[in-house]
């Protein structure tokens, strides 16, 4: 058994990428059903409440392994991850900053953590905090980014697995059997697949969103700019006409607090759909079993 393997303790290393306050614990429990990684959105989890009730969800309807991610910067943390320990939870991801904090309180309730990094300065500093896996999203990926120039995981995976010891989960533009082997052939353990997930049958998104998934074409994806951070997001009319006039600001245009509502509905000149690059390679909703199977085969 691969070292991933045995930390997240199901058949297949493939984890859900989580997406921000998205979930589904149907969907979460199918992905673990169908022998992959089920993972809860926690990073926007206000209340240990609402975390106990998410896990209680997945827990009814699968004795598999799942996990969820959170956010470093989120003050319910050591609350959530008492409660994820109390129910069994044996894996969590942690991302978007620092997970320094983290670490000790959640191997002393005797989980394990992966860390999400975005660029290998980070990777260095994930692994001397005492993470116990790295998860390496490359500039391609679905999600927040930083404001730096990124490189693509072709780059960043075995950049990373040249120079640490934990194992490395590869996140970002893997949809399929080839991309899966692409990110093992670069020294991966495992996937990490956001988009992919995200327009399948049993994802709780909208319809216009798994839509814009399987019409985007290639190339119209962008980093939507929000202060200090980038969201890269699908181009729509609005966003497009916006982006041929030099004089617009989609800093001041966009606002997170929005997301909600825009991804909760499709409606996507509130906030422009979040999605990879990948997209361009999914054309069809599927049920997650059949991705996950075509993945490995
Ligand atoms: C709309 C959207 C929201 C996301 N939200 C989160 C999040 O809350 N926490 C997190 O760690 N990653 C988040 N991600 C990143 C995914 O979990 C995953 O790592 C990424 O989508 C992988 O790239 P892919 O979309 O090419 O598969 C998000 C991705 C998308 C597309």
């Amino acid at each position: 058994m691969s070292r991933l393997l045995d930390i997240l303790g199901c058949k297949y290393p493939i984890i859900q990428g989580p997406i921000g306050a998205t979930n589904s614990p149907e969907m979460v429990a199918a992905i673990s059903e169908a022998g992959a990684f089920g993972m809860l959105a926690m990073g926007f989890t206000g209340n240990a409440e609402e975390a106990r009730r998410l896990v209680g969800g997945v827990r009814e309807l699968t004795d598999k392994p799942f996990g969820a991610n959170l956010m470093t910067m989120n003050p319910v943390n050591p609350e959530i991850l008492e409660i994820l320990a109390e129910s069994g939870i044996k894996t969590v991801t942690t991302s978007a900053g620092s997970p320094k904090h983290l670490y000790p309180q959640l191997h002393e309730l005797g989980m394990k953590g992966l860390h999400v990094m975005l660029a290998f300065s980070y990777a260095i500093k994930a692994e001397d905090a005492g993470v116990d896996g790295l998860i390496v999203s490359g500039a391609e990926s679905g999600g927040l980014r930083s404001v730096n120039p990124e490189s693509s995981n072709m780059i960043l995976v075995p950049l990373v697995v040249d120079h640490v010891k934990v194992p490395v989960v590869a996140a970002g533009g893997i949809a399929d059997s080839r991309g899966y082997r692409a990110a093992l052939a670069l020294g991966a353990e495992g996937v990490q697949v956001g988009t992919r997930f995200l327009a399948s049958e049993e994802s709780p998104a909208p319809k216009e969103w798994k839509e814009a998934i399987i019409n985007c074409a290639d190339g119209n994806t962008m980093l939507l700019p929000l202060g200090n951070m980038m969201m890269r997001v699908i181009v729509n009319p609005k966003l497009k006409e916006q982006m041929s006039n030099p004089e617009t600001d989609l800093a001041r245009e966009y606002n997170l607090m929005n997301v909600p509502e825009a991804w909760g509905s499709g409606n996507f000149d509130l906030f422009p759909a979040g999605a990879g690059q990948i997209s361009a390679l999914i054309n069809e909703i599927k049920p997650v079993r059949d991705i996950i199977e075509e993945m490995v085969s």
